[in-house]
């Protein structure tokens, strides 16, 4: 049994929900398109279609807000958000983004040609739609036990080694203008990845001389999962494990609305100067000029405040326990799940519980749309819908490894009793699970089409 852990703090300012009744489910869905991202925030009672944006943001925060320089260039905000980038990260050079895939836009638009190759663990959606957007080709080497969905491998985010050589050796360096690596790896279900794995990805990058960026989100997670889980790590503090991160990469991509706890922000750091340059240039065409790049100076201020929060153990101990005793409490009503727990999410593997649903038909989809029916419960789809796309070489359908739902827990946001409610949706589902159908796509835009997706019920 994993207990609840209690929450270190108390709540100071609530924001009201309320549950529909069913009649008002199914007719938010069908206005929808039978896509959850169509409903509207007060529709929905519990709310876990990301942990983006989503956080409760501290005493602390709202204070720095306060503080916030609003001026053009130089402004104190950015001085603040510096310091707080040399402490946790230790980059030479880092730009503040509007949100992460501002970033990696950024990255990908100063590195990226036509037909290169970018090697990650796993890519998240934004981040493999700005690599194909660019006539680049993402591509996924993460080790075996991460589509073994009861494999309990400590870190199941780990980056293959053995696949990462071959995979250079096969395209060329040439055809790599930088490697990555996702942490946690959020489309394999906010997995994490251990130091020893970190290090040997970090050496084979510097032996071809690629530069290794690494897509940090979720990296004050990680780093607590590499100090319960790693020997030699049991009595170093999280930030010391992020910064032995960070030394061994040449540059970050973050979207601050995860582990920073800010509702929006992210930054693009690098060490090498000549690229710092470019990004500059790119930024201040796009986003804005390099001390505020696309955000307001007084979100500057929370984001400095949250990086440092967002590694606080204690919250960390209930952040990643919260998660777990969610993932168990699924576990025992008979929901297949993605095992061990991941950081900020539980997946559910709708492939396993919706067998009769083929990968054509989407299961996931089918199971989001039962959930918020079930009980006004707003996951998402991480599977066939999201992450399906045509072979540029033959045109036919590439279906990814596993049908998911994910539960994406917001920080400091839900209660015990809010996880509880949700198993308890999933028990009632659990019992009629075979009569649920599949859905065919009516409507659907060529690069990320899960946000704008249209369906309708099959059968
Ligand atoms: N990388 C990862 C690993 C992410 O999870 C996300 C966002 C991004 C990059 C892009 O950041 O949204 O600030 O532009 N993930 C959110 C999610 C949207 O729900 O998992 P962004």
């Amino acid at each position: 049994m994993v207990e609840y852990p209690a929450e270190p703090f108390r709540i100071k300012m609530i924001e009201p929900i309320k549950i529909t009744s069913r009649e008002e489910r199914s007719a938010a869905l069908k206005r929808a398109g039978y896509n959850v991202f169509g409903l509207m925030a007060d529709e929905i009672f519990i709310d876990l279609l990301t942990d983006s944006g989503t956080g409760a943001m501290s005493k602390y925060q709202w204070a720095a807000i306060m503080e916030g320089d609003e001026s053009y260039a130089g402004a104190s905000s950015f001085e603040h958000l510096s310091q707080a980038m040399s402490d946790i990260f230790g980059f030479r050079f880092f730009v503040p983004t509007h949100q992460g895939r501002a970033a990696e836009n950024i990255l990908c638009a100063v590195t990226l040609k036509h037909g290169d190759y970018i090697p990650s663990n796993m890519h998240f959606d934004t981040t493999e739609g700005n690599i194909r957007a660019r006539g680049g080709r993402p591509t996924n080497l993460v080790i075996d036990e991460a589509f073994d969905p009861r494999s309990q491998h400590a870190f199941k985010g780990n980056l293959d080694i053995q696949k990462l050589r071959m995979f250079i050796e096969d395209v060329g360096v040439e055809k790599i203008p930088f490697g990555m690596i996702t942490i946690t790896n959020n489309a394999g279900c906010g997995q994490p990845v251990s130091m020893k794995n970190l290090k040997a990805v970090s050496a084979v990058y510097k032996e071809h001389e690629i530069p290794f960026i690494i897509d940090a989100c979720r990296f004050a997670e990680n780093a607590y999962f590499i100090k319960l889980r790693e020997p030699g790590y049991e009595n170093k503090t999280t930030l010391e494990i992020a910064q032995e991160i960070f030394a061994l990469a040449d540059g970050a991509t973050m979207s601050a609305k995860k582990d920073a706890i800010v509702n929006i922000g992210g930054f693009l750091a690098v060490n090498d100067e000549n690229m710092f340059q470019a990004i500059k240039n790119e930024l201040i065409l796009r986003e804005g000029f390099p001390t505020y790049g696309g955000l307001a100076g007084r979100d500057l201020d929370a984001m400095a405040v949250g990086l440092y929060e967002g590694l606080d153990e204690d919250y960390l101990a209930y952040r990643l326990g919260q998660t777990a005793y969610l993932a168990n409490k699924l576990l025992e009503v008979g929901v297949p799940i993605i095992e061990p727990a991941g950081g900020h999410a539980v997946y559910v593997d709708a492939g396993r519980m919706l067998p009769h649903i083929p990968k054509e038909e989407y299961p996931g989809q089918a199971l989001s749309v039962e959930l918020y029916l079930e009980g006004g419960i707003r996951g998402v789809e991480m599977g066939s819908v999201a992450f399906a796309y045509p072979d540029p070489d033959t045109g036919e359908m590439i279906h990814p490894e596993m049908e998911l739902v994910r539960m994406a827990i917001p920080r400091r946001v839900y209660t015990q009793a809010h996880m509880d409610v949700v198993v308890k949706a999933f028990k009632n589902i659990m019992a009629r699970k075979d009569d649920l159908r599949g859905y065919g796509i009516t409507y659907a835009p060529e690069l990320m089409r899960h946000f704008t997706a249209q369906f309708e019920p099959l059968g």
